[in-house]
This record gives C-alpha cells, sequence and structure tokens, in this order.
C-alpha cells in the first residue's frame, strides 16, 4: 500500500483480529466487517487471509488489510503492531482470537505444541493488549475481545495446559476491565463451549465425550454472539444457557470434585 503519510480514519473504525483465518475469527471477520468495520485480519495462512479480504471486500465493500503473523513466534506480536504502525492504521478494536489447544495427558503430549498453545493464548494475547492498550485509552475509546473459553471456569484433566490458558485468558480481562473503567475501553472474555470449527481436529479431540456426536453451535452463531457482547461492553460474555448454568454451578461445586467431574467429561467414549 502506497503510504500517504496521513494517518487513515475509516467510517467505523480499524479492528485487528487475530486467527481471522478460520472458525470463530473467521466469522468475526465476517460479522464486523458488515457491521462496517475495517479490518486487520492476522493468522500463518496467508492464502485464507486473502480469500477472506477479498470476500467481505466484494460482499461489503470493507476495508481490509492483510499482515500474516505467527503469534506463536516471541517476536510475532511486536512484528505485527510495527506492520500495523506502519500502514498508518489506527486500531480501535482488538480482537485476540487466536488460540490453540493439544488433547492427551501432560505425560506423553507434545511440548513443543504445549509451549506454542502458551505462546498464542497467554503471551501474544497480553503482548498485543499491552501495545495497543495507550493508543486507546489516549483516544478515549477501544475494545478488546479476547476469546477464552468455558475451559476458563474449572481445571481440565486430558488437556491441562489448553485450560489453564484460558482461565488466564479469563481471569486477565477481568482484571484488565476493573483497571480499565472509565477510560472508554472496555475488554470482554468470550467463553464458548465446544463449538463447530477446526479446533477439535487441530487438537486431536474428535472422540472426547463433550465433541463426539453432538450437534455443536456454530462459529459464526458463536461469531455474532461475541461481537454483540463486545459492543454492549459485557466483561464475561458466556455463550448459550447450559453453559452459563454449568460455569455458575462450577462456583458452588469443591475443587476436587469439578475436576473429576471435567476429567469424564474429557475422556474419550
Ligand atoms: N472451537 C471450540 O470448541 C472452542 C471453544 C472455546 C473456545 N475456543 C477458542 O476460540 C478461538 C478460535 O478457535 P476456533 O475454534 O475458531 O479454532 P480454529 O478454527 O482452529 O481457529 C484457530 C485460529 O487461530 C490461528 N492460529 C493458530 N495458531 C496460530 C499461530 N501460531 N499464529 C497465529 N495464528 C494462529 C489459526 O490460524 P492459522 O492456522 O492460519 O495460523 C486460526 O485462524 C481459540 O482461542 C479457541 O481456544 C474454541
Amino acid at each position: 500500500m502506497k503510504d500517504t503519510g496521513r494517518r487513515r480514519w475509516p467510517r467505523r473504525g480499524w479492528a485487528l483480529i487475530t486467527g481471522a483465518s478460520s472458525g470463530i475469527g473467521l466469522e468475526l471477520a465476517r460479522v464486523m466487517a458488515a457491521d462496517g468495520w475495517s479490518l486487520v485480519v492476522t493468522a500463518r495462512n496467508e492464502t485464507r487471509l486473502n480469500e477472506l479480504a477479498s470476500e467481505l471486500a466484494e460482499v461489503h465493500g470493507a476495508s481490509v488489510e492483510v499482515i500474516p503473523a505467527d503469534l506463536s513466534d516471541p517476536r510475532g506480536p511486536s512484528r505485527l503492531v510495527s506492520e500495523v504502525e506502519a500502514r498508518r492504521l489506527i486500531v480501535d478494536v482488538l480482537v485476540n482470537n487466536a488460540g490453540l489447544g493439544s488433547y492427551g495427558p501432560l505425560l506423553t503430549s507434545d511440548l513443543a505444541t504445549e509451549l506454542c498453545s502458551i505462546d498464542v493464548n497467554v503471551r501474544a494475547l497480553t503482548e498485543l493488549s499491552k501495545w495497543l492498550l495507550p493508543g486507546m485509552v489516549e483516544r478515549g475509546r477501544g475494545r478488546i475481545l479476547n476469546v477464552a473459553s468455558t475451559a476458563a471456569f474449572q481445571p481440565g484433566p486430558g488437556m491441562a495446559v489448553y485450560f489453564a490458558t484460558k482461565a488466564y485468558v479469563l481471569h486477565f480481562s477481568e482484571a484488565l476491565a476493573h483497571e480499565l473503567k472509565g477510560t472508554g475501553v472496555t475488554v470482554t472474555a468470550l467463553c464458548p463451549g465446544v463449538t463447530a470449527s477446526g479446533f477439535q481436529e487441530r487438537a486431536h479431540m474428535e472422540n472426547v465425550r463433550m465433541v463426539k456426536g453432538r450437534k455443536l453451535p456454530s462459529s459464526a452463531e458463536v461469531a455474532r454472539y461475541g461481537y454483540q457482547a463486545m459492543m454492549r461492553g459485557t466483561t464475561v460474555a458466556i455463550h448459550g444457557l447450559v453453559s452459563r448454568i454449568l460455569a455458575f454451578s462450577v462456583r458452588l461445586t469443591p475443587r476436587p470434585l469439578a475436576t473429576a467431574i471435567s476429567s469424564r467429561i474429557m475422556a474419550e467414549g
């Protein structure tokens, strides 16, 4: 893109969406483009991002900037932000959606994949928030949508690292939302239950009881719900009535029992 030396202010503002190449992130991009946002979309799969950019430009007339990035790379988040700045885009909305998990006990799981999930789910999310928040607070407006999970509410034997990363996302979001009160910047933790996307296949959890044979809510449905919650400024948005009841009941359940129940649900069968 030609650098005119001037900052670009689109009608609705720019939203940066991580993990926009598939699943919930891709659907969030569709929902937000339809609602007038200009988008910076990022993930590793540049081909899919370019296809998405063409679709959103054609269907919604949206401005879409594609910036591929590997967020498991310690330099990934800062490079992404540098590129956003080089293109002189003012990001009013940050959607930290990129994430991954790995099914199986820690004893036998692949360490590189576990560490990658911590880097993407926790490190990159924290770093992107840290980089983009000062501008939002200075302008007195901004929104952060962090995609957590119902996994955030209890320990998850069989997927210990993933559940712990999502507990981090939930607690981080709640604390940050509190810190930012009165600044014009809101933080929302979206907590979907199991959702139809590429996630289960990537995590090798197709045979897990809570997934197998169940009709799962679509990524599009979850994205619409998350977007509306973010626009309302809701701090914790749990998708689905059953998930909301379970999240609440976990609070009243002794931790060892909650962990044992979670272990049963996470078993294959
Ligand atoms: N599906 C569920 O059941 C479910 C439930 C609760 C919460 N969630 C959360 O929802 C979010 C979206 O997941 P999804 O269900 O939509 O799964 P998905 O279809 O697998 O999408 C994951 C996205 O994250 C990106 N990503 C993965 N590793 C990356 C890396 N190293 N660098 C940059 N981007 C990376 C992927 O893009 P590339 O591969 O192109 O890099 C992809 O766009 C995740 O945070 C997940 O934990 C999912």
